[in-house]
């Protein structure tokens, strides 16, 4: 699967789109076009940081490229397209309680905290030194509190955090088969009555995405498509328990 790579130099992005970058070097000649400088081109890992606009507000990312992180490197489009969708939206998340899984880089967590929220921001645990870098650039100190990072791996943690979230986010968590039922029990352990839960997918029919949503959710959750990005095959729903029905 292919995250909308960048170059890995530092940019900024709002709204999705480029408004600035680094100027372009002239193009190398001779040898030089051959073996480019850029040794970082070579290099197992390498870190790359990013600005994005989303609600007035610029968040710096780091993504630390490379075999350790793997898919948790990136900022993945699905996330950039659920910040869109909360500044469209107009998403209030003052005073509300706030869960993201496979949070990645935590571009989404940090920026329900940044729009009010008291926000547990979670990933396997190889991520979240990247997630607390994030949280640590772009959450004025005076909010850290309202930014926690913890270890949340699905179908193992979940009984360790409470059933009183208002918001649970997930992007683009919805990408491997074999994680489904896992993912969907934590789910299930963090979604009360009142929950609301937003997953935005990159709907991939290599990865059975759909099945996921049209098998295994209505199984326990009533869900509704709330937001399609038809370019990108991105869709955003918006879920809720049963229990509410
Ligand atoms: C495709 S990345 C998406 C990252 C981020 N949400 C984004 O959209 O930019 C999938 C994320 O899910 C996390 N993940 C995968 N399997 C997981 C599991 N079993 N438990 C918790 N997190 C998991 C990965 O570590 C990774 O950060």
């Amino acid at each position: 699967m292919a995250a909308s790579r960048q170059p890995p130099f530092c940019h900024v992005e709002f709204g999705g789109a480029v408004a600035a970058r680094e100027p372009p070097e002239a193009a190398p000649e001779g040898l030089e076009a051959v073996f480019p400088r850029e040794v970082g081109l070579f290099a197992d890992a390498f870190p790359e940081e990013t600005r994005y606009g989303f609600c007035g507000h610029v968040l710096t990312i780091a993504q630390h490229h490379g075999a350790r992180l793997g898919v948790a490197a990136p900022v993945w489009e699905a996330a950039l397209t659920l910040c869109k969708y909360f500044e469209k939206q107009k998403l209030n998340f003052w005073g509300k309680k706030v869960i993201e899984l496979g949070a990645g880089t935590g571009i989404v967590g940090i920026l329900a905290t940044l729009l009010g929220g008291d926000v547990t921001i979670t990933d396997l645990p190889l991520a979240l030194e990247q997630i607390q870098e994030n949280v640590h650039r772009n959450v004025p100190a005076e909010h850290l509190a309202r930014a926690r990072v913890c270890a949340l791996a699905w179908g193992l943690d979940h009984e360790e955090f409470l059933r009183d979230y208002d918001f649970i986010l997930g992007a683009d968590i919805v990408y491997l088969k074999d994680t489904y039922p896992m993912l969907i029990r934590t789910l299930r352990h963090l979604c009360g009555p009142h929950s609301t839960i937003y997953l935005s997918s990159k709907m991939r029919q290599e990865h059975s995405t759909a099945v996921f949503y049209e098998a295994l959710l209505p199984l326990h959750f009533t869900s509704e498509l709330a937001y399609r990005d038809e370019n990108e095959n991105i869709n955003i729903y918006r879920v809720t328990s049963k229990q509410n029905s």
